[in-house]
């Protein structure tokens, strides 16, 4: 297909306006549709850092029926929405390629749902035909698939993170448990306006704000059994910093025995020559400036007796959401992976 028309819903949040951003520059994008679950309105009231950068773009009320001239949607939505609108597309006939940024169509377990995020499913069905959209793994099942579930963006940044590792079958049984220390910038909570977001709190401040409970480990432990038949316990702790944007996961990984080293690396380069967006460092380890704006994964990585040690970082909007969306869609219309994602980041430093 040479050029496709798309439509993101939802497109004042963190994620819609980042699909913007990159969509806009997207030489495969002839054409975008903004629509809202709540109100009608211009875009850069909302976003007003677009506003003569883009001309024209409405945002306007979301009905199904406006879904018809797009080849692609984008659900940029809360949980609890995505299933909704699919239902409804479903009852009026509209069949088009999904990428939900939600956690809607994450699990193909329908009682996860009801378990994980408290609400019921309305269209089960459906999860038979929707893949995970961990690109980098799932290549080959996003072509497969009516509907893509893109991932969280802390099961992004540790599955990615671990991956090459856990592609040595020996090393699999050598795994005792993995400990992730996970650190957030303010934009992975959303728009919402809640206290401890704001400036007078977070300002030079570091907030814990979940343990082992967190609902994306439920996540990690179903996609690294499906993936790599790998169940070892996983201990996740998560940190609120006062950063906008980027994730640091320090990721510590008990082995029954001290690994090699040489072998491990060498996984570690193959993974990152097959795979563009992911870097690896050796042992050079990445921080969140590296990654801000762009749809890198940088990983680093320290050995010590059977310890290792991996420090993955993202940007929560764009390799943890919309970046991968973007790759996920790119995949889908046999478009370059890299098509759209090429631009050079702002410098922050
Ligand atoms: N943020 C991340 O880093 C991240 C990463 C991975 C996955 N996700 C998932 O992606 C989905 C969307 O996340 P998000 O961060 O984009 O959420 P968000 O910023 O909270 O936006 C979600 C919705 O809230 C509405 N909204 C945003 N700002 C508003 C405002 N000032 N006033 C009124 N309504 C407003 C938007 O409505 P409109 O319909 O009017 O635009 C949008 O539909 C979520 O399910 C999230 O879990 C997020």
């Amino acid at each position: 297909m040479d050029k496709i028309k798309a439509t993101i819903i939802g497109p004042r949040g963190y994620t819609g306006a980042e699909l913007i951003r990159i969509l806009t520059n997207h030489p495969k994008i002839n054409g975008i549709n903004l629509l809202s679950l709540q109100e009608e309105g211009e875009i850069y009231e909302a976003l007003p850092s677009f506003r003569k950068y883009i001309e024209n773009l409405t945002i306007r009320k979301f009905s199904p029926e406006i879904l018809e001239d797009s080849e692609v949607i984008f659900l940029c939505l809360e949980q609890n929405n995505a299933h909704k609108i699919l239902a409804q597309m479903i009852e009026k006939g509209i069949k088009k390629f999904v990428i939900d940024l939600s956690p809607d169509f994450r699990f193909k377990e329908i009682s996860k749902y009801k378990e994980i995020y408290k609400f019921e499913h309305s269209s089960p069905s459906l999860l038979e035909r929707t893949s995970y959209g961990l690109t980098e793994l799932y290549r080959e099942e996003i072509i497969k698939s009516d509907i893509v579930a893109n991932p969280g963006c802390y099961p992004t940044g540790f599955i990615l993170g671990v991956a090459p590792l856990l592609s040595i079958p020996k090393y699999r049984e050598q795994i005792q448990d993995f400990i992730i220390d996970s650190k957030s910038g303010v934009t992975g909570a959303g728009r919402k306006a809640l206290s401890h977001l704001t400036l007078g709190y977070l300002s030079e401040n570091i907030k814990v704000y979940a343990f082992t409970e967190h609902r994306h480990v439920p996540e990690i432990i179903e996609k690294i059994k499906e993936k790599f038949g790998v169940e070892k316990p996983v201990l996740f702790n998560a940190q609120l910093i006062p950063a906008k944007r980027g994730i640091l996961q320090t990721i510590w990984i008990r082995l029954h025995s001290p690994p090699d080293q040489n072998e491990i690396f060498s996984a570690y380069e193959k993974f990152s020559s097959e795979n563009y967006f992911f870097d690896f460092l050796g042992e050079e380890l990445p921080d969140i400036y590296s990654v801000q704006g762009t749809n890198f994964i940088r990983v680093g990585m320290r050995i010590h007796k059977n310890y290792i040690m991996i420090v993955a970082s993202i940007d929560n909007l764009v390799k943890g959401a919309s970046g991968q969306a973007v790759q996920n869609m790119n995949i889908k219309f046999g478009f370059d992976e890299k098509e759209g994602l090429k631009n050079l980041p702002p410098s922050n430093v």
